[in-house]
């Protein structure tokens, strides 16, 4: 009997579903909601989400949207204002140039690299993923039937994989290269010279496509953002993944875009249209209204975001054994914390893993964090520091009095 026909014997659930993991940052945000709903003081430190409103600015075009009647369907790929504005917005700020045809806007960026990835992937094609990388990454691959090759960057290089890592792991079953900059996890930032390497790598390899996730473009603490598809020789094969949810702190209202060569925008599209169609017609209109507000808001987010990023590093600098590059972007640390490993709890409990740790934090610290196996990275562990200043001070002076706990 076939792996699948056992499967349908024990579980009426697909082989795809049970083989699927729960996002971990979902899963860690569930336990701490579920203390929180007992009454324990927990401070969320799990989830990657900005702790400020979405700015007034966007919220009043939402009402207007209501006030106008916008309650209909929408075109699948979104509205023409906001595929036009997304094409301006590449214009401006990276110096790209679509057209609206070439965009798809989707309920989040999760969305859009989802269909990117079912577009583009076969069943038994591999697909680099720069690792650490971001929880969803992997489970999308292999809902596509393909295989996810984690690449892994070092910690002394701030964890970014280099051209000459990526060029040993190109097969000629790689169809697709996958990351994030600014990093989620890690909060790094590949510079032109970084991207520029490896664009030239990706030219001698034409079966190769790249998936760039820029989420976190306008969470940057060193200035410039650059996108691999301003790089000539590569450019018809990036599909830049985009959206609203962190420079606009808009994650509730599901609205993100990818950018693509009109063939592979078009299998997005026709993706798009069987699963999810259009996304909230109202949320566009606020998308909308973001984009022409420019990025001022989220330079005032950032201000922040730097402000606690330096507020946490100084703290943590002090934690025995956390080994924590500094991130240049987005709103996490991501620190190595294998030195705990092998230490004993209070209760007796040996700390095994990155997991083990993050839920004797959750339970001691009152304190939640992601462990690193979720990212790739199983000895680091991820923080937000997105949330207010005296939150993060009282979060990591328990963290570091737990940790001192452990023998
Ligand atoms: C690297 C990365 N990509 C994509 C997403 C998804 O963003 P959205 O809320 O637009 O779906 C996230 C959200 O946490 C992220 O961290």
């Amino acid at each position: 009997m076939s792996e699948n026909a056992t499967l349908a014997l024990v579980s009426p659930l697909s082989a795809r579903a049970q083989d699927m993991q729960e996002s971990a940052t979902i899963a860690m945000a569930k336990k701490c909601r579920e203390l929180i709903a007992k009454g324990f003081d927990v401070i969320n430190l799990s989830f990657g989400e900005p702790d400020f409103q979405t700015p007034q600015y966007i919220k009043d075009a939402a009402k207007q949207a209501l006030d106008d009647g916008f309650t209909f369907y929408t075109p699948v790929p979104g509205i023409p204002d906001l595929r036009q504005a997304i094409c301006d917005k590449f214009k401006r700020d990276n110096n790209l140039d679509f057209q609206p045809n070439q965009i798809v806007v989707g309920t989040g960026a999760k969305q859009a690299l989802a269909n990117a990835v079912m577009s583009l992937v076969n069943p038994g094609e591999e697909v680099i993923v720069f690792s650490p990388y971001w929880v969803s990454y992997e489970e999308m691959v292999k809902l596509a039937g393909g295989t996810a090759i984690p690449l892994r960057g070092t910690l002394e290089n701030e964890y970014k994989v280099t051209a000459a890592q990526l060029e040993a792991a190109i097969t000629p079953r790689t169809k697709l290269v996958m990351y994030s900059s600014p990093c989620n996890p890690t909060g790094a930032v590949f510079s032109r010279e970084e991207l520029g390497a490896i664009a030239e790598v990706l030219a001698r390899h034409p079966h190769v496509y790249a998936l760039a996730d820029e989420i976190y473009e306008y969470i940057n603490f060193v200035g410039e953002h650059v996108s691999l598809a301003q790089f000539p020789e590569v450019h018809d094969r990036v599909i830049t993944v985009n959206g609203f949810s962190k420079g606009y702190a808009m994650t509730g209202w599901r609205l993100g875009y990818l950018a693509a060569r009109p063939d592979i925008a078009y299998a997005c599209e026709k993706m798009q249209s069987q699963i999810t169609s259009g996304t909230c017609s109202i949320t566009q209109r606020a998308g909308l209204a973001a984009l022409r507000g420019g990025r001022s808001s989220a330079d005032e987010m950032v201000a922040a975001y730097r402000r606690r990023r330096d507020l946490v590093l100084g703290i943590v600098k002090d934690i025995p054994g956390f080994k924590t590059p500094t991130p240049s972007g987005a709103f996490y640390i991501f620190p190595e914390v294998s030195a705990y490993f092998g230490r004993t709890t209070p209760d007796g409990r040996t700390i095994n893993t990155s997991m083990d740790l993050a839920l004797y934090l959750l339970n001691d610290a009152l304190v939640s964090a992601v462990s690193g196996e979720a990212f790739g990275a199983p000895e680091c562990m991820r923080f937000s520091t997105a949330a207010a200043d005296d939150k993060l001070v009282e979060a990591f002076r328990r963290v570091k009095a737990s940790l001192a706990k452990l023998a």
